[in-house]
């Protein structure tokens, strides 16, 4: 192509995406439905495991299959969500081309199929031209995919955040807050994270069907602060790996679970989680990679503990019944889905065991002690409840019961934990 072409394409182009931008920006009508996600979402989703190329129909079936049939679907687990590389290009009428070769039924049958199991669909797109897999975008295309999830009958959608062809204000008050961003950055300037979410969650707005809104841009520029009104929960780091406590290198896009939960007290995010509203610290990996028992047993207590959503991200075909029982204690699901709707928070550390409280409907209380170093014994005196009263706690994952008015010494697992109920 010649340059003075090209010249006059890319300009056009530009001036279309910022007018694509600004006028979903400046007059937002964001009907978010706010009877959606009163407690975290619970299901399943097939990142973590499958990637893109084990995804496929079959899969998500099997997977519907075992929910419904292994104990999950009683404990809560009810959105199979497909996640990056159902997608692959677009109709001339724009509408998104399902890759056929890997969901030859098409998603509207697999939303039924999913359905008459008492399930619920989930859906992956992104805000940018491409998502992280190079896929197909919702870029401009946010209220025709938005009409045709609602069609097919999607009741969740986890919305990306790569390739977005336009810069990120970085004012101060926008500063970047995650390591890395994964991004074009090319384009026009200055949209705010928060803008950038703006067009799909005017249009999900509009549909005549109710789907959770799930913002995934790896906690760039805090969306805890501001995804709340427009979104049922927010990614607060990058991507989970299935380690307890780090890697041997330093990876930018990567976090383990510690990781994770340090983050989520640094940044005190339990003050922005509220009914409808949910800090997301990505996907389960229980049952994933070489975590250990007492490992699995801290991940889902500490996700519970942070009100998180409970998405396991395992092959639920091929799994043992020791991660089969962890990802159904009812017990430490209850902690997740109070209805208090209220995220635990680290109120103190002994001797680097980490002391987290959440409260809980009924004046009730959870408090978990994390160890993310060996076998430890604490004493503690309990005094962190800051209360007179005398509460029964009762461990969740095991058969032990104290009372908090007297010094309890408590044995933690090397990358474990002990978590417990507080009730007078
Ligand atoms: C990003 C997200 C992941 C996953 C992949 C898919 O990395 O953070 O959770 O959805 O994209 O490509």
């Amino acid at each position: 192509m010649k340059t003075f072409e090209y010249i006059l394409i890319k300009s056009a182009c530009i001036i279309g995406l910022m007018l694509h931008i600004s006028s979903s920006t400046l007059d937002a009508q964001i009907n978010k439905k706010t009877h959606l996600a009163l407690t975290p979402p619970m299901g399943w989703n097939s990142w973590n495991t499958f990637r893109c190329d084990g995804l496929n129909e079959q899969l998500v079936k099997d997977m519907a299959d075992i929910i419904s049939t292994n104990g999950m679907k009683e404990a809560g687990y009810v959105f199979v969500n497909l996640d990056d590389c159902w997608q692959i290009g677009r109709y001339p009428d724009g509408r998104i081309m399902i890759d056929s070769a890997r969901f030859p039924s098409g998603i509207k049958a697999l939303a039924d199929y999913v359905h008459s199991k008492g399930l619920k669909l989930g859906i992956y797109s992104d805000a940018g031209l491409m998502t992280c897999a190079k896929k197909p975008g919702s870029f401009s295309y946010e209220d025709i995919d938005a009409q045709t999830y609602a069609e097919w009958g999607v009741d969740y959608l986890k919305y990306d955040f790569c390739n977005l062809p336009m810069t990120l204000n970085q004012s101060p008050e926008n500063k970047e807050t995650a390591p890395v961003i994964r991004t074009a950055m090319k384009g026009p300037p200055n949209y705010t994270a928060q803008q950038i979410y703006l067009p799909m969650a005017e249009a999900l707005g509009k549909v005549d069907r109710d789907i959770v809104f799930s913002v995934c841009n790896w906690g760039v520029q805090e969306p805890w602060k501001w995804a709340g009104d427009i979104s049922h929960l927010w990614r607060t780091t990058p991507d989970i790996r299935p380690y307890f406590k780090g890697f041997s290198v330093k990876y930018l896009y990567f976090m383990s679970i510690m990781e994770i939960v340090n983050r989520t007290h640094n940044d005190s995010l339990h003050l922005y989680a509220a009914p409808g509203r949910w800090n997301d610290p990505d996907m389960l990996e229980v049952g994933n990679g070489k975590l250990t028992y007492d490992e699995n047993v801290a991940h889902f207590s500490m996700w519970s503990m942070m009100a998180a959503p409970l998405l396991a991200g395992n092959d639920l075909r091929n799994m043992s019944p020791e991660v089969l029982k962890i990802l159904t204690n009812k017990a430490v699901i209850a902690v997740d889905q109070d209805t208090l709707g209220k995220q635990g928070y680290k109120v103190s550390e002994i001797d680097g065991v980490q002391i987290w409280l959440k409260p809980l409907s009924g004046s009730r209380w959870a408090v978990c002690f994390l160890n993310p170093k060996g076998k430890k014994s604490i004493t503690t005196d309990w005094q962190f409840l800051k209360s007179a009263e005398t509460f029964q706690a009762k461990d969740v994952w095991q058969d032990v019961e104290l009372k908090t008015n007297a010094a309890s010494t408590i044995e933690i697992p090397k990358h474990g934990v002990r978590l417990f109920v507080l009730e007078r």
